[in-house]
């Protein structure tokens, strides 16, 4: 049997944030994600806990939401939709109550997206801290963005000690420069989750079936398996890590 293929991290939902700018974008999008086999996209606007909070960004994303999930209604062979969040850390996030609000849909994971600067061992711990606090277990956020091709900072081996998850980005396999450094560290397992990141048509649109195809043609397909598995368990509650 085929194995559901989820994007994990999207910018599809309409005028919410930087992402999908209206419905007719966000169908467009949804399109090709179809087409290129994706069965399940998770929404995952973004959230700035300095200018917003859970209530105010809930109540945008339910619109949001339901006027896409009206239009869908209308068409066939669309992929189906998981709400989420991409939530910028700060400092205390392990402590803060609003986090749970914004978890994926029909899991216990939440997505974190970590400061561009260097990351203190404080903030490491307090990343670390959120599976313990709160039970949720943290997504990190498009890896690759942390790293370059030349200098990976230790970030790769840091998180594997984590309790956490790491996602990468299409982008991260489907670029001839950064392509060797992403398919070695999915080979070790230090990328777990795919996502396109995708915000557009355009300059980031959505190119997840063109990353697995060249995972598997590179790779092969245990890699894709891992990351099938993943996805399974997260949505039946089964995490182990
Ligand atoms: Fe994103």
């Amino acid at each position: 049997m085929r194995m559901r293929v989820v994007d994990f991290h999207t910018h599809i939902l309409p005028g919410i944030d930087d992402g999908s700018k209206d419905l007719q974008q966000s169908l467009e999008m949804l399109r090709a994600q179809a087409g290129q086999g994706i069965d399940h996209v998770v929404c995952t606007p973004h959230f700035y806990p300095s200018s917003d909070n859970p209530q105010r960004f809930l109540a945008r994303r339910e619109k949001a939401y339901s006027q896409l999930a009206a239009e869908l209604e209308k068409h066939q062979g669309m992929p189906a939709l998981s709400l989420g969040a991409e939530v910028l850390y700060f400092k205390g996030i392990s402590e803060w109550d609003g986090l749970k609000d914004l978890k994926i849909q029909g899991t216990d994971c939440v997505m974190i997206e970590m400061p561009m600067s260097e990351w203190s061992e404080r903030m490491l711990d307090d990343v670390a801290a959120i599976k313990r606090r709160q039970k949720l277990t943290p997504i990190i956020a498009h890896v690759d963005r942390y790293i370059t091709p030349l200098r990976t900072y230790g970030i790769p081996e840091t998180l594997a000690d984590m309790p956490v998850i790491v996602q990468a980005n299409s982008s991260f396999f489907l670029n001839r420069f950064s392509a060797p450094l992403a398919f070695k560290m999915l080979k070790k397992g230090q990328i777990q989750l795919l996502g396109s990141d995708c915000h557009n048509m355009t300059s980031r649109k959505p190119d997840l079936g063109q990353a697995r195809d060249i995972i598997i043609k590179k790779v092969g397909d245990e890699a894709i398996k891992n990351v099938n598995e993943l996805e399974k368990n997260i949505f039946s509650g089964m995490i182990l890590i």
